[in-house]
């Protein structure tokens, strides 16, 4: 195709009309883009807007991840202060919940205060302060997309395998970064449903983030049932703070220790992945990680002092509100959980607010669904499933979430997350 650079120029200055740019955005769905292609359209989208350069010193260690969108998924809330632990600097510019799944700002934004807007030269100079920083997207960061995303977005253009490696792949590098490790979510509270699906884009996105220089390794993990036990922005919270005090649960803490490990090993802090596994691990044990946090929480507008005590932060994040009910979701027999439907978790979750479904949407934080089992855990009939925080939902919604729940008679295998890493 000719003049891609040429084009996404004109995309991104508006000199190309909404039509015109639709068409092209069309084309590239319906037919794709040859490899060098599509390194130039990422290219290009990246150097549409501000690229951070970063200091020797400091460039070797800038790393980042992307995750594909899931239920409960709050993995970087720790992986990011674990890594600033560890010797890494993380830019990590993160985005919000849209339909079914739940987005980093929101989930940060329960915090009172705590401010997810930063130009380039703040979120620079935050990294090379504390070593992190969580941001949302600027005006400046890769304009390119931004319009070329709205445009997909009306279009019905979003599900495209190119279209979504350039976009994604354009902003990390615009951060910068030597190293990046993606979470590519497949099953039923995944956008991509079938592990092939998932592969592809993984291996797509891989191909171009490596093809520019950026060291990439692909986890494709399962997101089947929820991640953790909290879906919901504030309980998110509590529960990420449980994870950077080495008290997270398990499959939340693998996913945080293995994706760390292997930025970790890719910029040589750690000897390999498994050696840099253990020192997330050991950071998420020994108090280094979550005192990264709190660096974090104070440098962007919170207030750590929330974090003293269960009390106090359950009533910073609104747990404790008077308006706010509970409802219990009670198993119907006794015997195994065998699957908790993620996607039935986050429909509900979004029906009490938790979400969005259109991208200026309203969110109340406090809202959402805490687990009291996991997959594998024996129950009784009778007892609490799940506990429901809502403002005067119907009942009948709440409930519609058990069907959810699959109980066995036998003790089911409990599998990691992790099906593939390449
Ligand atoms: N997230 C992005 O940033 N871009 C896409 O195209 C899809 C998901």
């Amino acid at each position: 195709m000719d003049g891609i650079r040429e084009i996404i120029g004109r995309i991104a200055d508006g000199r190309m009309g909404d039509d015109e740019a639709t068409e092209f955005l069309r084309v590239v769905f319906d037919d794709g883009l040859a490899q060098d292609e599509l390194v130039e359209m990422t290219l290009a989208m990246r150097d549409s807007g501000t690229k951070i350069d970063w200091i020797d010193d400091i460039a070797r260690r800038v790393v980042d991840k992307h995750s594909t969108g899931g239920v409960g998924d709050k993995v970087s809330i720790s992986l990011a202060p674990a890594l600033a632990a560890c010797g890494a600097a993380v830019p990590m510019i993160s985005g919000r919940a849209l339909g079914h799944t739940g987005g980093t700002l929101d989930k940060l934004e329960s915090i009172p205060g705590f401010d997810t807007e930063m130009t380039f030269l703040e979120l620079k100079n935050q990294v090379i302060e504390i070593g992190l920083a969580i941001v949302g997207q600027n005006q400046d960061l890769v304009p390119a997309d931004r319009r070329m995303y709205a445009l997909r977005d009306l279009t019905g253009l979003i599900a495209s395998v190119p279209l979504i490696t350039s976009s994604i792949i354009s902003k990390k590098a615009a951060e910068g970064i030597t190293s990046l490790v993606l979470d590519v979510k497949t099953g039923k509270g995944a956008f991509m449903q079938s592990q092939d699906q998932a592969e592809t884009l993984a291996r797509s996105m891989k191909k171009i983030a490596e093809s520019i220089g950026i060291t990439t390794t692909c986890l494709v993990t399962s997101m089947d049932h929820p991640i953790g036990y909290a879906v919901g922005n504030s309980l998110e919270i509590i529960e990420s703070v449980e994870t950077l005090c080495g008290r997270g649960p398990a499959d939340l803490e693998e996913l945080v220790c293995i994706q760390g490990g292997v930025l970790l090993g890719s910029i040589g802090l750690a000897e390999d992945n498994e050696h840099g596994a253990v020192m997330i691990q050991d950071s998420l044990y020994d108090g280094t990680a979550y005192s990264k946090f709190l660096q974090m929480v104070s440098a962007q507008g919170g207030n750590p002092e929330i974090f003293s005590s269960d009390h106090s932060l359950m009533q910073a994040l609104g747990i404790l509100d008077e308006d706010l009910l509970s409802f219990e979701i009670k198993a119907e027999q006794s015997g195994w959980v065998r699957d908790i439907d993620a996607m039935l978790v986050a429909e509900l979750c979004l029906g009490l607010g938790a979400g969005r479904s259109e991208i200026e949407g309203h969110i109340d934080h406090s809202v959402g669904l805490l687990l009291n089992v996991s997959v594998g855990s024996p129950i009784m009939r009778g007892q609490s499933l799940a506990t429901v925080y809502h403002r005067g939902f119907d009942e009948k919604g709440m409930l519609a979430v058990r069907k959810g729940f699959q109980i066995s008679e036998d003790e089911p295998d409990v599998a990691s997350r992790i099906l593939e890493m390449f």
